[in-house]
C-alpha cells in the first residue's frame, strides 16, 4: 500500500531522526520539507543576507532545489546538505518561511514529489496544508528544555560551538515566528495524533508510529 505519512511538529522535537528511520523500515521515501526551507534561507544568506520580503521573493523565483535518495539536498546543483544545519540557516528559513511566495513554491515542489505514495514527510504544515489527505498524521512535540538538549548534542556531536542557553532562546523564538505566522503557521491538524516524546527514547516513539502506520487502512 503506498501510504502517505505527515509528521509536523515544533523545531527539535525528534521529527527527522524518527521520520527518516520509520521511512527505511517502510521501504518509503523520506521528505525532509525543513531543509528545503533551509535551501532557501542559505540561498538569501548567500546572496548578502536582506531579509526583506521582495530579496527573499527574487532570490526563491528561479532557485532549484533537490533531496536525492540518500537525503543530500542540493541548492543550485551545490551539494549543501552540511552547510544547511547551522543556526544561522536555522533562523534564515524561519524567515523565509513566513513569505507566502516562498511557502507557495515549496508545497507545490512537495506536492508533487509525494504523489507517487509510500512516503514520510516532515516539516511544521504538512498534515494541515501540503498533505491535508494523508493517511496518518502524527504530531511529534516535547519540553523546550528537552528539545534545546537534543538540538546542544547534535551540534555538539557536529563539531559546532554552542551555547545550551543560546539554543534554548532559539529554540523558543522559532516556535514563536513558526507559530504566530500568518501563512501556514506551526499547528497540529484536527486529525492528527499528538506524541509527547519527552521521555520516549527514538526507538519508542517510531515503534509507536509504525503500529499506527500499521492500523491505518488506504
Ligand atoms: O525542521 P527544520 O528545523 O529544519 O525547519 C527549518 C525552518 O523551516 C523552521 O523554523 C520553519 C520552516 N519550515 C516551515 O515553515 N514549514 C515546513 N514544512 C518545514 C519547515
Amino acid at each position: 500500500m503506498k501510504k502517505i505519512i505527515a509528521v509536523d511538529g515544533p523545531a527539535g522535537a525528534g521529527k527527522s531522526t524518527v521520520s527518516k528511520i520509520v521511512a527505511k523500515k517502510l521501504s518509503y521515501t523520506y521528505i525532509d520539507t525543513g531543509a528545503m526551507y533551509r535551501a532557501v534561507g542559505l540561498k538569501v544568506l548567500t546572496r548578502g543576507g536582506n531579509f526583506d520580503e521582495n530579496f527573499i521573493v527574487d532570490t526563491a523565483r528561479d532557485i532549484d532545489i533537490k533531496l536525492d535518495a540518500a537525503g543530500k539536498i542540493f541548492l543550485d546543483g551545490a551539494n549543501v546538505t552540511q552547510k544547511i544545519r547551522t543556526p544561522e540557516v536555522s533562523k534564515a528559513a524561519s524567515d523565509v518561511a513566513k513569505v507566502g511566495f516562498v511557502r507557495k513554491k515549496l508545497t507545490e515542489l512537495q506536492r508533487e514529489m509525494a504523489a507517487l505514495g509510500s512516503v514520510v514527510m516532515d516539516g511544521r504544515d504538512i498534515g494541515t496544508q501540503v498533505l491535508p489527505n494523508a493517511d496518518l498524521k502524527i504530531f511529534l512535540t516535547a519540553s523546550v528544555d528537552e528539545r534545546a538538549r537534543r538540538r546542544f548534542e547534535e551540534l555538539k556531536a557536529k563539531g559546532h560551538a554552542a551555547e545550551f542557553d543560546t539554543i534554548r532562546e532559539e529554540i523558543i523564538l522559532r516556535d514563536k515566528q513558526d507559530s504566530q505566522r500568518e501563512i501556514a503557521p506551526l499547528k497540529q491538524a484536527e486529525d492528527a495524533i499528538l506524541l509527547d516524546t519527552t521521555n520516549l527514547s527514538i526507538d519508542e516513539v517510531v515503534a509507536k508510529i509504525l503500529e499506527l502506520a500499521g492500523n491505518v487502512t488506504c
